[in-house]
């Protein structure tokens, strides 16, 4: 058993997450942190809403509210959304918490201590018409790596770059398309050139990381230049030092601030449990493991960013150095990022209509069937399309039709035969079928587990499909509806025994990815207590700012020692067995030109 760090993707507060989000670091990270304490792992999953810089500045000031009314607005849709998809997050928090912003300051003023922040006067932009600062978000232009005309002054999303907007060709202001003055500023800059042996070092020692991000993360060394980590905007975490902390047009980039929210979530999460140096065992040991979900367009700031904060902070950059209070910070075990969701063939776009919110998705269907579908054809390795029609294929013929049905008959028949959960009879012959049927699921404890550690969920959820296939054959071939006579019962009782054992079995390797179906399968067997735990939203107060109130996304899932390990768990012999209801609901095929008709009314 080992501590395993689980930190996830902190979604901008800038609007309700639509499901492409959820695909890329909700859903996948999930199931990986609900296997890893089925394995018996000491697990902590942390996250939050991310609330600074451009992003919720420029959102706010579309809607015309400040940025903090816009945060608190979104930070409790996200919330509710990512509490019914049942994601186990053990904090869910905000970087607007006072002990976030305390966090970001030490890690800067160690960092900037230990000499790895340097300051330069460089370029900012103004807006001619305005004389107001054009944050580089606001900037597009040409991307003078790749030549892709479309690229933003802080990103381009064609090569996936960090870029500066004055290094843009063409540069132009999203705004009112007007030509951006350049005005000199001073900035701190994180010195990753100092930091690049270090890192190269890291980078060369991970393991098993998926083809594409680590062959990403190594080409960013070759061109490795300093970073600003300052900003002139007047949001986000002041800078804390004489003669910057009270200058309002004078905050940490956002991005700097974001990564470090895996940490402070850590220290929040200890103090709100009563044991504040908790943290620490996810932190200050190597030993721990640490696996990092998101999207393929966050890379940057976790194989490269994040690692050389961390570095810095140490003090293992070239110019060494000493951590400062959190003590020597672990890096990255793996950056587990996916690739990007589209829907019926083209990319997320809110304002285009070609969206699908969590919530509206979740208050027409049920949210095992989009974990199910997001298991199974989600964008793991290579870009996935969400089409409706797929949606529903996948949610009747695979998951009704093959796991559902499967449930159904072997309870009716159990139900109406014996009422009650039967013993594998001794009255006659054991029989091989059963044998074959219980060794081979017995293996897929095995087989599936080295496929999630291995952060191959797709191949996971197929071969769990496989083995749903081979219990359903089981009972085709072996015909437990035609065995009515008194003298048959023994045979019956063994086939419905060894069936009903296969669905346990399979129901247990079906908990980290179907949180809502598993509890009802598993109670249908006549098991009590909890096999998938819900997180639950809670209203609390800032730990530091008791005037302020938030609300945080948390749970109980370990559930002391009966946590359902990742293993066979006999059957209770004599349990009642209700008649039951089917546990998933079908869906009417007519629904899917409704969905597509809602589309295209919202692009027209
Ligand atoms: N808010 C960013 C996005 O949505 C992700 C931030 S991840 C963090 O792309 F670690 F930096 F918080
Ligand atoms: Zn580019």
């Amino acid at each position: 058993m080992s501590k395993v760090l689980v930190p996830v993707a902190w979604p901008y507060a800038n609007g309700p997450r639509h499901i492409g989000h959820v695909a890329g670091f909700g859903i996948p990270s999930d199931i990986f942190a609900r296997y890893m304490r089925m394995k018996g792992h000491d697990v902590l999953m942390i996250s939050g809403t991310d609330e600074h810089g451009t992003p919720i500045l420029v959102q706010a000031e579309s809607e015309g509210v400040t940025p903090q009314e816009l945060a608190d607005r979104y930070n409790l849709v996200i919330v509710k959304d990512l509490v019914n998809l049942g994601l186990s997050y053990d904090l869910f928090t905000r970087t607007t918490a006072v002990n976030h912003h305390e966090t970001v300051q030490e890690m800067f003023t160690t960092i900037l201590g230990n000499g790895y922040m340097i300051k330069k006067v460089t370029k900012s932009a103004i807006s001619p018409s305005t004389g107001r600062t054009l944050p580089d978000r606001y900037i597009e232009g040409t991307c003078p790596i790749c030549g892709y005309a479309e690229a933003r002054g802080d990103q381009c999303d064609n090569c996936g770059n960090q870029l500066d907007a004055i290094d843009l060709i063409n540069p132009r202001s999203k705004i009112n398309g007007e030509t951006p003055n350049f005005v000199d500023t001073e900035h701190f800059f994180l010195d990753l050139p100092k930091l690049k042996v270090a890192l190269e070092k890291w980078l060369k020692t991970r393991k098993n990381w998926r083809p594409s991000v680590i062959n990403f993360s190594i080409n960013l060394l070759e061109d490795m230049q300093a970073r600003a980590m300052t900003r002139d905007i007047d949001w986000g975490i002041r800078v804390p030092i004489e003669g910057w902390k009270d200058q309002q047009n004078k905050r940490l980039y956002v991005w700097f601030d974001a990564v470090i929210g895996y940490l402070s979530a850590s220290i929040e999460w200890a103090r709100r449990t009563g044991d504040p140096d908790a943290w620490r065992k996810w932190w200050n040991d190597p030993e721990t493991q640490s696996y990092y979900f998101m999207g393929k367009d966050n890379i940057t700031f976790h194989s490269q960013i994040w690692p050389a904060e961390l570095l810095a902070y140490n003090g293992k950059g070239d110019l060494g150095g000493t951590a400062g209070k959190f003590g020597t910070l672990t890096l990255p075990t793996e950056v587990v990022a996916s690739e990007f969701l589209t829907m019926e063939g083209k990319r997320f776009s809110s304002s285009r209509g070609i969206v699908i919110y969590v919530r509206d998705l979740l208050s027409r269907y049920q949210t095992d069937a989009l974990r199910y579908y997001i298991s199974i054809a989600g964008p793991e390795t290579s870009d996935a399309n969400f089409t409706w029609e797929d949606f529903y294929r996948r949610t009747n013929n695979e998951l009704i039709a093959s796991w559902g049905n499967l449930v159904n008959r072997v309870l009716n028949l159990t139900y109406k035969n014996f009422a009650e959960m039967p013993a594998y009879s001794t009255e006659t012959e054991p029989n091989e079928l059963d044998t074959q049927l219980s060794g081979k699921i017995e293996q897929g404890f095995t087989e599936i587990g080295e496929l999630i550690e291995s952060q191959r969920q797709k191949d996971a959820m197929r071969h769990l499909m496989h083995l749903v296939q081979d219990a359903n054959q089981y009972i085709t071939v072996t015909e437990p509806w035609t065995l009515k006579d008194d003298q048959q019962k023994p045979r019956l009782a063994q086939i419905l025994h060894t069936a009903l054992q296969a669905i346990a079995d399979l129901n247990i390797m079906f908990a980290p990815f179907l949180v809502h179906s598993t509890q009802k399968v598993y109670e249908s067997l006549g098991f009590t207590g909890t096999l998938s735990a819900l997180p639950v939203m809670k209203e609390v107060a800032d730990l530091d700012d008791a005037s302020r109130k938030y609300p945080i996304i948390t749970g109980d899932y370990v559930l002391g020692e009966t946590v359902q390990k990742w293993e066979r768990k006999p059957l209770i012999v004599g349990a009642p067995i209700s008649k039951p209801a089917p546990i998933f609901e079908k869906l009417d095929l007519a629904g899917v030109e409704e969905e597509l008709s809602l589309m295209s009314n919202a692009v027209s």
